[in-house]
């Protein structure tokens, strides 16, 4: 146990280093650090692959829908199978208007790095989702709403905004539940504690959350990517949404600007300032304390879900993990002290996000033609890295596909940018970050420190349905677990 705690005591500091490190890779070069140093170059393998611009197109394209059939069935095999035939670059098509230039290799990281690259197909592909939201912008105005945001995302932000005690209410009550259901839909429920953590972040009374959770389902329907704005149309209810959100977060600004209250995370995101001395505008910060619930929630709650199904598939690790939480006094309700009294928390919440990264495809728009493996990427195409299969990269893990969260014990250096890519990179890398990782890490601890001193174990009910992986790769809403022991 002692040396567990010694090896993962700089765990938050290893992940403040992977940041720096992208930092250091943007003022450089597009370069990702690799173990062997060798330059990969992308060449197709097989014959008679349709080709676009130089690049061959995954094969199985269809009309309307491109490729999307196949990789909201099975992105990962698919994926691997086209990897096989056209090499680390190809073309997939997520319906027929939107080619997507998708990079297997880690190489591909670089595109975070938005040297070459912006965020503007956000804007262009969904408005009414981002808002004036910082990830909907580059440059100059996306590092002001950035940092002025920064110092209430960090850990003393979150300590000081009570981050950690609200995910442990949260947690505590549905546990309560839980623990009394033999058929548990995991992913709906842990979707539900997520974004109540948000609305509690947000400072929501505990009354009006059942009026928000409604708003914002109503929200996310604009994910879905139907155009036609006519009244019922999921379109047209993710504006109304939208109208309603827009305005109850303006109230929440009035309240925490009238309090003078510098505290809550709101409250440091009101009061941030900028390199400059500068604040957010009205609307910006509506935009970005409305995309909050979107940002953190069903990320978060897919990490949380598929942790509880890999401790029901792994016995064993659920053991060490219970043995590890028995001898806290109290939950703690900070991430570093997470680590050093719980690392195999720690552990089962980075290798659960490496095999279940939430946001597995990253795009980005190229600006300016780039060089990449021997390619000239031209402008105004996508660009997208699979973080789903970067981080099954069977030269950095081996055995990639099994859930071995013995990995990330015993590491004392800070992690690189491959080793945290499911939460991107380079500039606009998650800002919530912490707030996931201090929110999943208690769920698991919690989920031990309930169920491990009455002998229980997370149970499978049935089989393992097949993950869902668009928009977000999550657990399917028929993914069951017992948690009752009976
Ligand atoms: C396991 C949970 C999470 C994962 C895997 C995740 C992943 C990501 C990824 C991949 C990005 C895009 C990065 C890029 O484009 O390079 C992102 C951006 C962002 N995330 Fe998260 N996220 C998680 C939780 C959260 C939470 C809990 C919050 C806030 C409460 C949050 C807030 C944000 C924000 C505001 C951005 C935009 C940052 C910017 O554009 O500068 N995320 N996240």
């Amino acid at each position: 146990m002692d040396d567990h705690k010694q090896d993962n005591a700089t765990m938050a500091e290893r992940d403040e280093g992977a940041c720096q490190q992208q930092n250091w890779a943007m003022a450089n070069d597009l370069k990702v650090e690799r173990d062997d140093k060798s330059a990969k170059v992308a060449q197709p393998v097989a014959e008679n692959l349709k080709m676009k611009d130089g690049f061959p197109v995954m094969p199985g394209k269809i009309p309307l829908l491109g490729h999307v059939h196949k990789i909201s069935q099975d992105a990962l095999g698919e994926l691997r199978q086209a990897e096989v035939a056209c090499g680390p670059m190809f073309w997939t098509y997520f319906g027929t208007k939107l080619p997507v230039l998708q990079i297997m290799d880690e190489d591909g990281l670089a595109i975070l790095q938005n040297k070459y690259t912006d965020n503007s197909y956000l804007r262009e592909q969904m408005p009414v989702i981002t808002g004036e939201a910082m990830n909907a912008f580059d440059g100059e105005r996306h590092r002001n709403a950035r940092r002025a945001s920064t110092a209430a995302f960090t850990p003393k932000g979150l300590t000081r905004a009570q981050v950690g005690q609200f995910v442990v209410e949260t947690i505590e009550q549905r546990l309560k539940r839980w623990t009394s259901e033999s058929k548990l839909a995991i992913f709906p429920e842990t979707k539900d504690v997520a974004l109540e953590v948000v609305f509690r972040i947000m400072g929501i009374e505990t009354q009006e959350l059942e009026q928000w959770r409604h708003q914002y389902e109503e929200f996310f329907l604009g994910m879905i990517p139907l155009k036609i704005n006519l009244p019922g149309f999921p379109a047209w209810r993710c504006r109304k949404a939208r109208g309603w959100l827009e305005q109850r977060v303006a109230q929440i600004i009035a309240t925490a600007r009238a309090n003078n209250d510098r505290d809550s995370l709101v409250g440091a995101m009101i009061f941030g300032r900028d390199d400059n001395g500068n604040g957010m505008s009205e609307v910006e910060l509506v935009h970005n304390i409305l995309g909050l619930g979107f940002a953190g929630s069903e990320t978060t709650a897919a990490v949380m879900a598929w942790s509880a199904l890999m401790l029901s598939q792994h016995l064993d690790i659920w053991r060490q993990l219970c043995q590890q939480v028995a001898c806290l006094n109290s939950v703690p309700h900070t991430h570093e002290e997470l680590i050093r009294q719980v690392p195999l928390a720690e552990a089962i919440f980075r290798e659960t996000m490496r095999l279940y990264p939430p946001a597995p495809f990253e795009m980005r728009k190229v600006h300016t033609e780039f060089e990449m493996m021997g390619h000239k990427i031209p402008a105004g195409v996508m660009v997208g890295v699979s973080l789903l299969h970067v981080s099954r990269n069977p030269e950095r893990y081996p055995d990639p596909d099994s859930w071995r969260p013995e990995r990330w014990l015993g590491i004392d250096r800070a992690l690189n940018q491959v080793e945290t890519c499911q939460f991107g990179g380079g500039p606009h890398a998650c800002l919530g970050r912490h707030v996931a990782a201090l929110e999943i890490t208690l769920f698991i601890a919690m989920l031990a420190r309930e169920l491990g001193p009455k002998g229980v174990s997370p149970r499978l009910v049935g089989k393992m349905p097949p993950p869902a992986y668009l928009p977000f790769l999550r657990p399917s809403n028929k993914a069951f677990l017992d948690l009752t022991g009976r």
